[in-house]
């Protein structure tokens, strides 16, 4: 693709048509293209504009011969040189901003930056809606001045709408949060503000609706688990209910497609209840396109299908049959190279059918088609260098900052503080000259960053000292020079948290504590101080500050997650009163003894009243059998387990156990029984979960001939 605009630029600048570094946005069906490669365009019927784009994109699709279609598969779909179709990078990323993380995107120095708004956890605290669709259609247009340069792709995979679950997961950053309506308004609004074209948010056919940039809900589904102990999210199985499925983990997706129309969804690395969420029908086909009625295409984490090859030995290890399973759950594009390595020889070994590639690749190429990357978007080709970092957009930036920022506690009225009354500020903490920790991830290269000791300087006399040498804070050296601050300034301000190597991809929490001598420095310095003090947390994922909540000597305690390019102005703003603070905390902050409480793995969402008994409780019994007659024979023990009477549509009984014995006549055997406590009383209930109800069960043992021997057995809350 870089290649291909390349060319072109140089065509343009030779004509003399673009005077600065503005647009020459390339698509693919133009003539002048087409010629220089010496071919006609007009003998292609996918660049005839007057046809449906489903049409255009079957033309182009039969045009391939079964390898040509197979290498258009991965995120580098390779192009088919003699049907004029370029190579196309389908991984972009704009979490909040325009981001180089995928190979899709970079930065030189045409554009040396992008706009970075706070972490998508912050934007979330405003709980502003206009404020996050605002955010989307800034980033759109930056991101598509970007590709118009050649230097950004049209596909962007963002946002990140898990919900969070577990308060150690290493990703809240990137995320709006722990409720599944927040989130999935957050997801309806930020994907139109990326999405829509003024006046096409609706058309009378969705398929064809032109997109501004394409976006993408991820990470489908039931996926919070990064990297804890000893698992890791390539191999973790979620064990969900469909109750907490349809309630919880689906819902975000469900919105993002339904309320926000989103062109593409990414299915994740993890299982749900046994089966790789990439390669399971369900989840994709059934859920995803037919009942939710996606207008897109649905694209695997970057290398999901290889995971299941190295990671799980899925389907026997197999890749044939491991990528025709996922192509046939619905999976339209790979982000990795299993597709375009594979599929072909599946399809020779009859694994899937040709068809379904097809399916899939009209998907891949009808949202291209919708993007204007084959017949160009006048709307938007113009965008260039003047359109990225523009001043509104940075302005914007600050104000997101501002408005997510979620004032804890603030005794007395202690903030704002009075700029012309508080001269001096001891600015103290690991984050007090906070530069590149404020982007987080998935973040591009800004376009200038504002620490909160640059604005801070700009609103008073700043003593600045760390306090700590870093955010792990291994050693209390430098406290007392912070103490000695904080003592001889009128007002104190410390700015602490965590960073990326606390939490992020890849890396979830083991405790939800400041690090290292944090805590100490903050309170020793507080207790030195001698104007108000006020702590400012840095962090996506909760802290437990309830020492700062009960020390008096702490005025006031503000949130500021990561708050991108701006955070600095923002944090500033706040403190001196330019912005009264109305943020609110998208995601509960436990205290720290959640950690040692609750398994990360555990995907349960509510107390369970009903599963206590442990599984591993066998209960024993012999049953003596005798034979009273004159004749040797066998019989036949059975036994039943009774559920306790409330449980409504529960079996009457059921057969938990039978032995055959054979018994002399006149003589007597004993029988011995063991009954695991969850395979034994337990029941399915309506939603075809297995469940162990509570309450009195009855183990009855017939004859056989209608004579019962029973007693009780009581499962309860507590019986461990
Ligand atoms: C919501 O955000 C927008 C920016 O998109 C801003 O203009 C508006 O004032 C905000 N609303 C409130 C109530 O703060
Ligand atoms: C930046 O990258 C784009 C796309 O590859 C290229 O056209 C442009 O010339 C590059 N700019 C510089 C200064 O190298
Ligand atoms: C603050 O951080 C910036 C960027 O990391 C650095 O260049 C500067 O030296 C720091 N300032 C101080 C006083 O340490």
């Amino acid at each position: 693709m870089a290649k291909a605009i390349h060319g072109f630029l140089t065509l343009f600048i030779f004509l003399g048509f673009v005077a600065s570094l503005a647009s020459a946005a390339f698509h693919v069906c133009d003539p002048v293209r087409f010629t220089q490669l010496g071919l006609d365009m007009s003998v292609f019927r996918y660049c005839d504009k007057s046809l449906p784009y489903h049409v255009r994109a079957k033309d182009l699709i039969d045009s391939m011969t079964l390898q040509e279609k197979a290498i258009q598969l991965g995120n580098k779909a390779y192009g088919v040189p003699r049907l004029g179709l370029p190579p196309y990078e389908w991984w972009s990323e704009a979490l909040h901003g325009v981001s180089s993380t995928g190979p899709g995107t970079w930065f030189n120095s045409t554009v040396p930056g992008a706009t970075s708004f706070p972490t998508v956890i912050l934007s979330t605290a405003s709980f502003n809606e206009s404020l996050w669709k605002t955010i989307g259609q800034a980033v759109s247009t930056e991101a598509r001045a970007m590709h118009n340069l050649g230097m950004a792709g049209l596909t962007f995979w963002s946002p990140n709408v898990n919900v969070v679950r577990d308060p150690r997961w290493g990703r809240i950053l990137e995320t709006p949060g722990e409720d599944p309506f927040v989130v999935g308004r957050y997801a309806a609004n930020y994907v139109r503000g990326l999405q829509d074209v003024e006046g096409q948010e609706t058309t009378a056919d969705l398929n064809s609706r032109p997109l501004k940039v394409s976006s993408c809900c991820k990470h489908y589904a039931a996926y919070d688990v990064d990297n804890w102990e000893t698992v890791a999210r390539w191999t973790f199985d979620a064990r969900v209910r469909e109750q907490d499925m349809v309630e919880t983990f689906l819902r975000p997706f469900e919105m993002c497609i339904k309320e926000g129309d989103v062109s593409s969804v990414m299915c994740s690395y993890n299982s749900v209840n046994g089966i790789p969420t990439c390669a399971d029908p369900k989840l994709l086909k059934q859920t995803v396109r037919d009942d939710w009625d996606l207008h897109g295409y649905i694209v695997s984490d970057c290398d999901s299908i290889e995971v299941m090859h190295h990671d799980r030995n899925w389907l026997n290890g197999v890749e044939e049959d491991q990528v025709s399973q996922a192509m046939r759950a619905g999976l339209d594009l790979d982000c990795g190279v299993y597709y375009p390595n594979f599929v072909e020889s599946s399809v020779l070994k009859g694994k899937m059918r040709s068809s379904d590639i097809d399916k899939a690749l009209k998907n891949n190429y009808v949202v291209l088609m919708r993007l204007g990357y084959f017949d160009g978007m006048p709307a938007y080709d113009s965008l260039g260098t003047n359109d990225v970092c523009t001043a509104d957009h940075i302005a914007l930036a600050a104000d997101a900052a501002r408005q997510g920022i979620v004032l804890l506690k603030n005794d007395n009225n202690a903030l704002p503080l009075d700029p012309t009354k508080y001269k001096s500020i001891a600015l103290i903490g690991p984050h007090a000259n906070a530069s590149s920790v404020m982007i987080g991830n998935y973040a591009g290269t800004p376009c200038k960053i504002i620490s909160p000791l640059t604005a801070f300087s700009g609103m008073a006399s700043v003593d600045y000292q760390m306090g700590c040498a870093d955010v792990a804070c291994k050693e209390d050296t430098l406290i007392a020079a912070a103490e000695d601050a904080a003592r001889k300034a009128e007002a104190t301000v410390i700015v602490v948290g965590i960073d990326g190597s606390v939490e992020t991809e890849g890396t979830d929490r083991t405790d939800l504590l400041l690090p290292g001598f944090q805590t100490q420095m903050i309170n020793q310095v507080a207790t030195a101080a001698t104007g108000p003090v006020t702590l400012v947390i840095i962090s996506a994922g909760g802290v437990d500050i309830s020492f700062a909540q009960q020390n008096p000597s702490i005025n006031a305690i503000i949130w500021a997650g990561y708050p991108g390019e701006q955070g600095g102005t923002a944090i500033s703003d706040v403190v001196f009163g330019k912005h009264n603070p109305g943020g609110r905390l998208p995601l509960t902050w436990y205290k720290a003894d959640y950690a040692d409480k609750i398994p990360m793995t555990s995907m349960q969402l509510r107390p369970d009243d009903k599963l206590d008994m442990k599984c591993d409780q066998v209960v024993e019994f012999e049953v003596q059998v005798s034979n009273v007659g004159a004749v040797d024979g066998a019989h036949v023990v059975m036994v039943y387990s009774v559920p306790p009477s409330a449980i409504v549509g529960a079996p009457a009984k059921q057969v938990v156990a039978f032995k055959r014995v054979f018994v002399g006549a006149g003589k007597s055997e004993k029988v011995k029984f063991s009954l695991d406590a969850c395979k034994s009383l337990a029941v399915v209930d309506k939603s075809a979960l297995i469940v162990l109800p509570t309450g009195e069960h009855t183990i009855e043992i017939g004859s056989g001939d209608g004579n019962l021997i029973s007693f009780p057995l009581h499962v309860d809350l507590q019986k461990n």
